[in-house]
């Protein structure tokens, strides 16, 4: 047996007709922009709770364009965790901007507020909290530090989709800008790449708007550089089907993380993830191991054809693209926890005989 560490077309075998409407859709032939992008954009603000919505062609572009739309330039300082994907720190070094470098809890595995007091400063001008495998990132309380010193907030929502705090306000909508990724394994995947930004602010709304169409406002008028980042028709269309199941989405994965716990507690050497409250949904099922015994189970779980899989191996500021320009740091919990973490194949519907298979082989590993 098969079993793949994200499975996002089980989902479109849940939604109904799905096929016919489709290949109706394809047959229209609208592909860039239409109705299904804008119905999307009002969809998921209306969903994260949050005035505007953007759809944009990937993550990280709804990174880079939260970024260039707060006015991060060449020289300015933003704080960032190092265990997180390269992209959230990619578009900092594009801009030119300084990433300074945060240790994480090793509770959620997101920026541990006490390092993040230490690092701010008046010469701080952004923060990227990053919602690591669907936990909130402490967005509260690192909002509270903020706004004290005017640092702007960009939530890395890429792997949040539908979490919430505590009271349930969606995360994404709680800093200046939310960025989400639709990469098809995320909790609401599409069919290829894809991202949107969430935000209360006009200014930022109209600017992220022109900047992802080469910077028009009117038709051949280009009141700045931007870039061509479209969120295609046929992938708005599929993650507007998606978003009609979300709720029975969530419930799954709630499930499969039940089953998890339940069947995986016993393993003394085995801790599992938490989920910071009840409104959190996990895009990964991330557990960590002695790190010798790590690789072994890495190997062990893929020779049976189960797609573990490491996030993340190597920090991001041991990376060489980020050494080539900065001096070498260390970040304690950080290299550690990397050398510990192992994420377990997790995805919405599984089959009891996936479940069944996935347990059978995990309790016979020595
Ligand atoms: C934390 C984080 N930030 C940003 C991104 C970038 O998203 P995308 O792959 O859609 O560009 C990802 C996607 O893997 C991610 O996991």
């Amino acid at each position: 047996m098969n079993i793949p560490l994200a499975n996002p077309a089980r989902e479109l075998k849940k939604i109904k007709n799905f096929q016919t409407r489709f290949n109706k859709k394809l047959n229209q032939g609208v592909y860039v922009g239409g109705k299904d992008v804008t119905t999307f954009e009002e969809n998921i603000a209306s969903y994260i709770g949050s005035k505007y919505c953007v759809a944009v062609n990937s993550g990280t572009d709804a990174l880079l364009l939260s970024l260039i739309a707060l006015g991060i330039k060449k020289g300015d300082k933003v704080v960032v965790p190092s265990f997180t994907f390269f992209a959230t720190i990619e578009v900092v070094m594009h801009l030119g901007a300084i990433p300074i470098f945060v240790d994480i809890n090793t509770e959620t595995y997101t920026i541990d507020v006490d390092d993040f007091k230490k690092k701010v400063n008046q010469n701080i001008k952004a923060v990227i909290p990053v919602h690591l495998f669907g936990n909130n990132a402490n967005i509260d309380e690192i909002k509270k530090i903020c706004s004290t010193h005017n640092i702007k907030i960009i939530e890395d929502v890429a792997q949040a989709f539908g979490s919430g705090t505590e009271n349930n306000t969606k995360l994404g909508s709680i800093g200046d800008i939310g960025a989400f990724s639709f990469f098809p394994s995320k909790t609401l995947g599409g069919i290829g790449d894809g991202g949107c930004i969430v935000t209360n602010n006009l200014s930022h709304y109209k600017k992220v708007l022109k900047l992802r169409n080469h910077g028009q406002g009117k038709n051949y008028e280009h009141e700045f550089v931007g870039a061509n980042s479209r969120l295609d028709s046929l992938n708005a269309f599929v993650l507007n089907e998606k978003l009609s199941i979300f709720p029975e989405i969530k419930k799954s994965r709630d499930d499969f993380y039940d089953f998890y716990t339940k069947n995986l507690s016993h393993f003394d050497w085995i801790k599992l993830p938490i989920k910071e409250n009840e409104n959190t949904i996990l895009n990964y099922f991330t557990i960590t191991v002695p790190p010798l015994i790590r690789n072994k189970l890495l190997s062990y779980l893929n020779q049976h054809q189960i797609g573990a899989s490491i996030y993340y191996k190597k920090p991001i500021h041991l990376q060489k693209a980020v050494l080539d320009r900065y001096k070498k740091i260390s970040m304690e919990k950080t290299e550690k926890i990397s050398k510990c973490v192992i994420s377990l194949p997790f995805y919405s519907f599984p089959e009891d005989k996936e479940l069944d298979y996935l347990i059978s082989k995990i309790n016979k590993f020595k």
